[in-house]
């Protein structure tokens, strides 16, 4: 996706830039060229700053002066660690949210992209979802912290736009495999744990077990796409109201038909067990990209099946440095 915009200088924060989709946006921008002249990009970790802290959110602002931020920065997890923890989600990313915006704004920043989730939308809906739904009722019950956190990005938005006019906007992806995402077990989104543990049950020679009946159908985008996607959301997209960045509705796969991929992607012939005395969290929730083919009616993304093949030999040949 060549982009034709000159920039001009123009300095990117990238919070989060340590993260799964931070490590995606430095991929696209240091390794496959997409960085423009003038440009110098700055990739955050928790290490740089604590953002849930407002003197340490200014402290890095202070040091790099971003002219542009991408806000990525946020206390995320699998659907069991939210159902344990929904008032520490809330609590963090509000902080984190408001801190990195706030602060945005009072140091001129002319424009950030921050990153919403399908997974805030109502849980009671109709199908497809799309950006304008975002508000149209309560979000599912196992991830309502993150979920009103994560909706006040949208509220903030328009605030800063209606007050100051400023161009502050949001992302919306679906669920997001690749390299550099997190492998835990027990914390990690679903394919990801998924990964770890067949690759734990091969290693041991013990059966597979998938937490829930495997019927929960999920749209995952691989976050190299999303990385690209939202390089050009920086640089070209001028709306405040945010924009669904996902593998179509046509791509959409049960968590059974995943599990299947993985299974077959690490060689794992042993017994699969699904344990549905769990939780399948919203048993859908298929997301729109019309919004965005508007835009790109020919970007191309990676097939999700191939996405979490790419994915299993990540995990494979990275075991060593991968967060589990
Ligand atoms: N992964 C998905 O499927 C998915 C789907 C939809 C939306 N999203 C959104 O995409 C964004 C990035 O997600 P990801 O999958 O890349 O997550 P990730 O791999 O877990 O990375 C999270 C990032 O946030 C940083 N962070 C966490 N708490 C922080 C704090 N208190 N102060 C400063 N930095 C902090 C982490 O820094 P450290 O490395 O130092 O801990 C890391 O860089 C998030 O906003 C998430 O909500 C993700």
């Amino acid at each position: 996706m060549a982009s034709k915009i000159q920039a001009g200088p123009m300095r990117v924060l990238v919070t989060g830039g340590s993260g799964m989709v931070g490590k995606s946006i430095e991929h696209v921008v240091q390794q496959e060229g997409g960085k423009l002249d003038g440009e110098e990009w700055i990739f955050l970790s928790s290490k740089d700053a604590d953002l849930v802290d407002v003197g340490q959110t200014r402290a890095v602002f202070e040091k790099y002066r971003p002219t542009h931020v991408i806000h990525l920065a946020a206390k995320v997890g699998g659907i069991y660690l939210h159902m344990r923890q929904n008032l520490q989600f809330l609590r963090d990313n509000i902080k984190i949210n408001d801190n990195v915006l706030q602060t945005a704004h009072e140091m001129g920043v002319t424009k950030v992209v921050s990153c919403l989730s399908s997974c805030i939308f109502p849980d009671k809906t109709t199908y497809p979802i799309d950006e304008t739904m975002i508000h149209n009722g309560p979000p599912h019950d196992s991830n309502f912290g993150y979920s009103h956190a994560k909706r006040m990005i949208d509220v903030q938005n328009r605030a800063y736009f209606k007050q100051y006019g400023h161009c502050y906007t949001a992302v919306i992806p679906t669920n997001v495999v690749g390299p550099y995402d997190n492998f835990s077990i027990e914390n990690a989104h679903v394919v990801s744990a998924l990964i770890s543990k067949t690759y734990k049950a091969k290693k041991e020679g013990t059966p597979m077990t998938v937490c829930g009946s495997g019927a929960a159908r999920r749209q995952f985008t691989y976050s190299l796409d999303l990385g690209r996607l939202i390089v050009w959301v920086l640089r070209e997209y001028k709306e405040i109201d945010p924009i669904i960045l996902s593998v179509g509705e046509e791509e959409e796969m049960s968590i059974k038909d995943a599990m299947d991929i993985i299974a077959e992607a690490l060689d794992f012939k042993g017994t699969i067990h699904y344990d549905t005395t769990l939780s399948d969290g919203q048993i859908k929730k298929p997301a729109s990209i019309a919004k965005l083919r508007r835009y790109l009616p020919d970007f191309s993304f990676t097939p999700a099946k191939e996405a979490i093949k790419k994915t299993c030999n990540w995990f494979e040949s990275n075991y060593d440095i991968a967060r589990l």
